[in-house]
């Protein structure tokens, strides 16, 4: 089973637009997929499920409830490990019992991949706490989102930087090799600025256009490709996701 993160410390560059979209993606290519809500904001569970789920990923990680039970069907091929966003207690997990548990989450996709599932997307909050980090020692891969803005660049050094820790300090080896450059809008002046700095990295390098659709389908729980299939980022997101089935 393949695990992935969309991840960097900085917040609002699209992590949970991308997990949700490639996720479906990868689901309508006939992946078994599941997402897993590792974000108290639970806000990639608001997105896809219209209704509060019985459990959460915290009832699992606490051992309150099974992994089977805690897992929604949300489109054929398509599942989610939910958080709560209101009331929810994986921040208070992770604050209080994820220090003596580090690998847990290498536990959870073992779990994972036993059931059946061959990719597993994981998402973030913003930031690189203990809950963060133990996340990232367990994935394959970690792709990161990007704004073309400025501060983007520094991001990515950042993240490099804490990535190379986490792969020295747990003896790990997850890839970094993606970068996503997200609401690209090529009539704004300093978008192109910043997107050629971008090209001349050492990366392979996605674009994802700005589309205010990728939003809108967020509102009707819905992903891109039930909301708007004709919109011009539905291309772009299917040449990362058949990206990530060739790893
Ligand atoms: N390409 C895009 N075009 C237009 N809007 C977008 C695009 N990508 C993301 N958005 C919107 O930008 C906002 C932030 O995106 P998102 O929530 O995915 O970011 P995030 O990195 O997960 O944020 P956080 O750090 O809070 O978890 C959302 O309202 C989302 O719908
Ligand atoms: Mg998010």
């Amino acid at each position: 089973m393949q695990r992935i993160a969309f991840h960097i410390q900085k917040g609002g560059v699209g992590k949970t637009t991308l997990s949700g979209n490639i996720a479906h993606a990868l689901a309508i290519k006939g992946r078994k997929t599941i997402m897993i809500d590792c974000d108290p904001q639970g806000n990639l569970s608001g997105w896809f499920l219209k209704e509060s789920p019985k459990f959460e990923l915290a009832d699992v990680l606490n051992g309150r409830a099974e992994l089977k039970d805690a897992i929604v069907e949300v489109h054929p091929g398509l599942s989610i490990l939910p958080t709560f966003g209101i009331g929810g207690e994986l921040k208070t997990y992770a604050e209080n019992k994820l220090n003596d548990e580090p690998f847990i989450f290498e536990d959870l996709s073992g779990e994972l991949a036993k059931m059946g599932f061959d990719v597993a997307i994981y998402d973030l909050s913003p930031g690189m706490s203990r809950l963060e980090k133990c996340v990232i020692l367990a994935m394959d891969e970690v792709i990161t989102p990007l704004t073309p803005e400025y501060f983007g660049l520094d991001g990515i050094e950042i993240f490099n930087e804490e990535l190379k820790k986490i792969n020295k300090n747990y003896r790990k080896t997850v890839k970094h090799s993606k970068i996503v450059v997200n609401n690209l809008n090529h009539s704004f002046k300093r978008h192109n600025e910043i997107y050629e700095v971008y090209q001349k990295m050492d990366y392979d390098l996605y674009t994802i256009g700005q589309d205010s659709k990728l939003a809108e389908s967020q509102v009707y729980n819905q992903s891109i490709f039930e909301y708007a299939p004709t919109s011009r980022v539905v291309p772009e997101i299917e040449r990362l996701a058949i990206a990530i089935g060739r790893p």
